[in-house]
């Protein structure tokens, strides 16, 4: 039977930077290159096409941070991206029902006319015409736009195409979207290289630097106990790459990487009160929720992560004094990989997720009888939603889990064994401790409730060595009188 617990918690110093909630959004980039350094538009910017490549950056910098590839394979259908040609015109006016372009020379508007004429050749001929940022005055998204027929206006090199506004859900039946990167293994790569990829990464990773002081009370029949922290924390950031495809609407490629960088958690905690309770007494308290730093290509691609970090405390059996403290600090090696297929999970691959353990900082105050567990429990979630397509990926760590059994010893020949410099004392605790992590993927579509498949990879225990802690009378050596010491004795163990 568990004991009633009355539990309150108190996050007095919880800090998050605002600026993770609203999340980032990628602009398109120029397929000519970045301003400043743009390749003048020529009459072949005109044709029209069977697969058209999109890119979208962060606004700063434009290095490429997803692509989105639409093909058109049909033979009444094409695509263009307006941004190609949008130099060669001098007017452009979006209306409700169509799209008026007016050419700067008889030259563009001919071979325009000529290409897209097309168009006009059947009644089920259409082409996509897709304007770039500022194409239809202020819009800051690419519109896709589907045309019909086009008129022309030879006097005034004007060519006017029956328009529908549309949606890429609507047009891209068939599509290639790679979201984010990861390069290869660090240390591989040259400075130039480092540097591309801290800009690239500013964009692709999620941030995983969390602090979270708390305090909770734990009170029981016979108890009374409060566990603390003021050392807990998480650093480092996932690296992340998206790859999604669809073939008329059906999805032919759904799958993503994920690397951690400098992922790291430390958890330093001190049980404390006074006190006596039989049975084992679990709770689990949530310290941090949150939304944190998204990217978005509006219409295209949304990335929602969302971290929960809960503490979980288990004790049992216990009659406390005074305090224990325990702490442990665990990372990943950011050569660990993980490369899910969800439509062909067979592919899929994991590796190097082990994560590596050390104890810090434990500490006896005073006489303490029982055991004491205390995991931290990150948990991230990555919603991603592309193109008529939503899948979830949850990332479920327990790091790092302590687990500590003491037991207090009472013995008038020394309740510790002899340490050289350290005078004997009749009473000890005897603790011994495990540490270790765990993580586990889980995997789902959006539209569904139960997830197509979960992993659970890296499981670890090390037990430490047994160390004794002194307390109480000094045992005086026969010879020698020395002053009684009396109270905690302290002593650090690592692993
Ligand atoms: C975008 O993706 C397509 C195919 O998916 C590829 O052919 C093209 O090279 C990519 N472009 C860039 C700039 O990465
Ligand atoms: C377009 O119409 C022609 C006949 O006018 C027909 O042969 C062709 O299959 C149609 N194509 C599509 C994609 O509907
Ligand atoms: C964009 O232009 C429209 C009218 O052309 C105007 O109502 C709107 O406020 C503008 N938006 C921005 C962000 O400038
Ligand atoms: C470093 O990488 C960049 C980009 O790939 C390349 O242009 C440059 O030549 C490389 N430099 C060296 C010294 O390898
Ligand atoms: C937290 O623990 C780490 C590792 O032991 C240490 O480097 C850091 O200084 C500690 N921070 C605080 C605020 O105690």
């Amino acid at each position: 039977m568990l004991s009633h617990i009355s539990s309150k918690w108190i996050l007095p110093f919880l800090l998050f930077d605002i600026s993770h909630v609203l999340g980032r959004i990628l602009v398109p980039i120029h397929p000519h290159g970045p301003s400043g350094n743009r390749r003048r538009a020529e009459t072949p910017d005109l044709d029209l096409r069977s697969t058209e490549t999109f890119l979208w950056g962060d606004a700063d910098i434009e290095l490429p941070v997803a692509n989105l590839t639409v093909n058109m394979p049909d033979d009444a259908e094409n695509i263009l991206s307006m941004e190609r040609f949008d130099g060669m015109l001098t007017k452009v006016d979006c209306n409700a029902d169509n799209l008026a372009l007016t050419f700067e020379d008889d030259a563009t508007f001919l071979y325009a006319q000529r290409v897209w004429d097309w168009v006009n050749g059947a009644d089920n001929h259409s082409f996509v015409m897709v304007a770039g940022p500022g194409d239809c005055g202020n819009n800051t998204r690419r519109l896709p736009y589907v045309i019909s027929t086009i008129q022309y206006d030879e006097v005034a090199n004007k060519a006017t195409l029956a328009a529908s506004l549309s949606s890429w859900e609507a047009i891209a039946h068939s599509y290639d979207l790679v979201v984010g990167g990861i390069s290869g293994s660090p240390g591989t790569k040259n400075q130039t290289q480092a540097v591309q990829r801290r800009d690239i990464d500013k964009s692709t990773s999620v941030d995983f630097v969390h602090d979270f002081p708390f305090s909770v009370a734990l009170s029981a029949n016979g108890l009374s106990a409060s566990l603390a922290c003021t050392n807990c924390s998480t650093t480092g950031q996932f690296d992340m790459e998206f790859t999604i495809s669809q073939k008329f609407f059906i999805p032919t490629g759904a799958s993503m990487k994920i690397q951690p960088r400098g992922v790291s958690a430390i958890a330093q905690v001190k049980l404390s009160g006074s006190g006596t309770v039989t049975d084992a007494l679990t709770k689990e308290f949530t310290l941090l929720e949150i939304p944190i730093s998204a990217f978005t290509i509006p219409g295209v691609f949304d990335l929602g992560p969302f971290l929960t970090i809960s503490v979980g405390a288990e004790i049992s059996g216990i009659t406390i004094s005074a305090g224990v403290t325990t702490g442990a600090t665990m990372k990943f090696d950011d050569a660990a990989v993980m490369e899910v297929d969800l439509l062909h999970p067979e592919k899929n691959s994991f590796s190097g997720w082990e994560p590596i353990v050390d104890a810090v900082d434990v500490k006896v105050d005073a006489s303490i009888t029982g055991g004491v567990a205390v995991f931290l429990k990150p948990a991230l979630v990555l919603k991603a939603e592309a193109i008529g397509q939503g899948f979830e990926v949850g990332i479920n760590m327990k790091i790092p889990n302590i687990n500590a059994k003491l037991s207090a010893i009472a013995s008038p020949q020394g309740a510790c064994p002899a340490v050289e410099g350290q005078p004997k004392t009749t009473l000890g605790v005897s603790l011994s401790a495990n540490i270790g992590g765990s993580l586990n993927f889980a995997f789902k579509k959006t539209s569904d409730d139960d997830p197509i498949f979960t992993v659970a990879l890296a499981a670890l225990d090390k037990p430490l060595a047994t160390t004794c802690f002194p307390f109480g009378d000094v045992i005086q050596a026969r010879s020698v009188s020395s002053p009684m010491i009396r109270g905690a004795g302290r002593r650090s163990i690592s692993a």
